[in-house]
């Protein structure tokens, strides 16, 4: 199977961390997760690094154990190893490490729903495990967390800032998920204060584009998995249910610059906050842009999916605006073409016929990179 990055995208990103990015020259980045969406971006971006603008160039170990993913081949990329590893046992690394993204978890709630067990496990022992790696190795430590430790908040709430406490069941469907990501928080929270671990944490609100699996589960691949095999998409619950969708290259760019600048020990959202958009406004957007009719089923949540989900979720970014200039640019429709697109190409939907793009053709579309499996 061959996943395909959009070079556009990785460059777009190379772009944007101008002021920043001869931070990473001769550093030494340990990724967890890192054969997962976010981590296959992360790799690509230091390998672009390395390949066109450091003086130095960095080191990246990227960590996995494929529960969720499966193995890249990396000979194309400049500066990664990969080890194939479940971070909930320990981790023995010789020498410096910089930086610790720690990325692992189980992040679809179809996944989660199915290893309940695996997403606590490495939300919390393999959090406490990453702390204490940087720990010893005085390394700043990324801790990604979730939009979902607000649980369903109050409409007072939202846009939700990063002070809100959150309205949340431990013992709801969803709470292997949230709850771990909550106690994972308190762990960096608790390194951070008795032992001075320099940690920060973020909050991704549904960070999405090129590079998501098609058997991911979540919102957008699965409704292009739908459309691009001609079958009917499917709306969970009542199809009112809020979401914001925050495209990935601004994403990548504001967990670095958290990285990088992030006071120690704070937590930032990260995500797009325009528009709050609802299931079926989603649909009637793709529709629109592929200028397509999209047929939508509204269906009860099925065993598979965890239902009791948040009814609105949109970020408060004024914070990470104002402390590291996160500031997302990538529209909407923009990025949801961009996916399309490359899912048109990469998604293996057995009649892929039925999907009759008509999205501008004379916009670039960049070259792609990929990677086989
Ligand atoms: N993408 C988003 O919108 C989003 C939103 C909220 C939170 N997050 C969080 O950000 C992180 C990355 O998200 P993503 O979208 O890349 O998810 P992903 O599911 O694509 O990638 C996560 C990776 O972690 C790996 N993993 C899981 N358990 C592991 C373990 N015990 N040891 C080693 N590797 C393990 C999986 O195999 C997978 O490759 C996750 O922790 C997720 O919870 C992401």
């Amino acid at each position: 199977m061959k996943k395909f990055f959009i070079e556009t995208d990785i460059t777009e990103i190379g772009a944007n961390l101008k002021d920043l990015y001869q931070e990473f020259s001769g550093k030494r980045i340990l990724i967890t997760g890192g054969t997962g969406f976010l981590g296959r971006y992360f790799t690509q971006i230091f390998s672009f690094l390395n390949q066109n603008i450091l003086k130095q160039p960095c080191q990246v170990i990227s960590v996995d154990n494929l529960i969720t993913s499966i193995e890249p081949k990396y000979e194309e990329l400049s500066g990664i190893q990969f080890i194939q590893k479940d971070v909930t046992q320990s981790l023995q690394i010789e020498g410096k490490i910089d930086y610790i993204l720690h990325a692992a978890g189980i992040a679809s709630p179809y996944y989660y729903r199915k290893y309940p067990l695996q997403t606590l496990d490495v939300a919390i022992q393999g959090t406490r495990n990453m702390l204490d790696l940087a720990a010893q190795k005085m390394a700043k430590l990324l801790f990604f967390s979730s939009s979902e430790i607000y649980g369903d908040p109050d409409s007072k709430h939202v846009p939700t800032q990063e002070s809100y406490r959150g309205n949340i069941s431990c013992l709801g469907p969803r709470a292997c998920y949230d709850e771990s990501k909550r106690v994972g928080e308190t762990l960096c929270q608790v390194y951070h204060t008795q032992f001075g671990t320099k940690v920060n944490i973020v909050r991704p609100f549904n960070v999405y584009g090129p590079g998501m699996q098609e058997k991911d589960y979540r919102v957008l691949p699965n409704f292009a998995s739908r459309i691009l095999s001609g079958k009917p998409i499917q709306i969970y619950g009542t199809g009112g249910q809020t979401r914001t969708f925050c495209y990935i290259t601004d994403a990548i760019v504001g967990f670095l610059k958290i990285l990088v600048r992030g006071i120690p020990g704070e937590p930032y959202n990260i995500g797009n906050p325009e528009p709050e958009i609802d299931m079926i406004g989603l649909a009637q957007t793709i529709e629109k842009l592929l200028k397509q009719s999209v047929k939508m089923d509204i269906v009860e949540y099925p065993d598979s999916y965890p239902a009791d989900e948040p009814m609105r979720r949109c970020p408060d970014i004024t914070k990470a605006f104002l402390q590291v200039g996160y500031e997302p640019k990538i529209e909407l429709t923009e990025g949801l073409s961009r996916f399309f697109a490359w899912a048109r190409l990469n998604y293996t939907s057995e009649k892929r016929e039925h999907f009759q793009t008509r999205i501008d053709r004379n916009r670039p579309l960049g070259k792609e990179i990929h990677l086989d499996h």
